[in-house]
């Protein structure tokens, strides 16, 4: 197991009604409060009107709404804007990973000169941040429990992750039936997501850092068993408690501390979204088993063979190759159960840009450090499989 750094100060109030301690937690910072949200999902759950009633009597709260999925760098201007004409103290940020990673991004540019878009490119840049509050209507990113965050270039058309350690949420509060309003795709999106992010460091060079591992199986385990609830009924509390809370851990470091090299699937993924728009979960569910099956040798067989048997309770025959070969049916054959498209063609996506998102891919990606490692040929032949 490699040497680790493990500092996740997020403080989580997790629980239906749990939205009563905003106040408290706000006050901490000061009373000027940037609220950030989507494109309006929030009116009409009625969880804009419980932020506000808790809020407007105390605080003096600015909006700064129509934050778009897959976020863009203009939102990122215009939230930083918001903040220096209003002297903000503290950002709240109510919704999804889109949301929440905009407003990291604009917690962190509130203090740069330069274009937001240098932070993107070199995190390293990022010395200070306004404090952020989240309250989370989606589970799959965990970006409510971390520091990352994911923006998009639309003139460059480039979708990348940046972070620091002051990006992090100071406070989240989770409450489970938050989540009942969300639709199925979404959910299902969510789910795909919370185990992309455990297999993403399941699968790296190494084979001591088992309890990382069992931590993995275990978020796995938890979304193949309450994600079909949620979806067939939406307000299962006992489900999106589970879904939520696997969320969070799946990406706060728990299960990747202690691994090195690059993450497989994601950087594939994001310039799906970035050129089509497309669901980051979608297209990580279109992915994942093409990216099995390409990497699929006798030196993977085992590995993969240890997920079905772990996670899709596939027996164990002594032979790896065909346990393997079960596991990734298994794998898309759950994703599938979710209501997902699961080809490239279901989602209006041809082969027209494959090689300059291949090209992209391994170069953000860092793709010849991933697990096995990726050509820009590699990537190609992936997409190809999910045409
Ligand atoms: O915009 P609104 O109206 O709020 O609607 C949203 C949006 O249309 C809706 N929604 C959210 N909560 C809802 C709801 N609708 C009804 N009821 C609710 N309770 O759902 C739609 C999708 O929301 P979004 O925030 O875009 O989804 P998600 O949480 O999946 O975030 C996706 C973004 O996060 C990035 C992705 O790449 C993508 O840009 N990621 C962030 C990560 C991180 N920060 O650590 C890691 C991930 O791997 C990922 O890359
Ligand atoms: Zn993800």
């Amino acid at each position: 197991m490699d040497n680790f750094k493990f500092h996740v100060y997020t403080e989580i109030f997790f629980g239906k009604g749990e939205i009563k301690n905003l106040p408290d937690v706000l006050k901490r910072y000061g009373k000027n409060v940037l609220f950030s949200y989507g494109g309006g999902s929030i009116k009409k759950n009625g969880i804009y009107a419980q932020v506000m009633d808790l809020l407007s009597s105390s605080f003096n709260v600015v909006e700064f709404s129509d934050i778009e999925p897959n976020p863009s760098l203009d939102s990122v201007k215009r939230g930083v804007q918001l903040c220096r004409d209003n002297d903000i103290d503290v950002i709240l940020a109510v919704g999804g990973g889109s949301v929440i990673d905009c407003t990291k991004a604009v917690a962190a540019a509130r203090y740069y000169e330069g274009d937001p878009w240098d932070l993107v490119l070199d995190s390293r840049k990022i010395t200070k941040a306004l404090p952020i509050v989240t309250v989370l209507t989606m589970a799959g990113t965990g970006s409510e429990m971390n520091r990352g965050s994911v923006i998009t270039n639309k003139e460059q058309m480039l979708k990348l992750g940046m972070g620091a350690p002051v990006t992090m949420p100071q406070a989240t509060v989770i409450d489970p039936t938050y989540l009942y309003t969300l639709p199925p795709m979404q959910t299902a999106a969510g789910a795909v997501d919370t185990i992309s992010h455990v297999l993403e460091s399941y699968f790296k060079k190494g084979d001591d850092a088992f309890i990382q591992d069992k931590i993995a199986e275990a978020v796995m385990i938890t979304v193949i068993k309450y994600a079909p609830l949620a979806l067939e009924d939406p307000q299962h509390y006992a489900a999106r408690a589970n879904l939520a809370w696997a969320s969070s851990l799946a990406l706060n470091g728990l299960t990747g501390n202690g691994k090195s090299g690059a993450w497989s699937v994601h950087s594939i993924e994001h310039e799906l979204s970035a050129y089509y728009d497309l669901t980051h979960g979608v297209g990580l569910a279109i992915l994942i088993p093409a990216w099995l099956k390409h990497i699929l040798s006798e030196d993977t067989a085992e590995k993969i063979a240890t997920l079905g048997i772990n996670v899709f309770r596939l027996s164990d025959d002594g032979d790896k190759m065909s346990t393997a070969k079960q596991t990734i049916v298994a794998m898309e054959t759950f994703f599938a159960s979710l209501g997902i498209p699961m080809r490239l063609s279901e989602v209006g996506i041809t082969d027209e840009k494959f090689e300059i998102m291949a090209e992209k891919a391994v170069k953000y990606g860092a793709l010849k450090h991933a697990y096995v490692p990726l050509t820009k040929e590699d990537v190609v032949r992936i997409y190809q499989l999910c045409k």
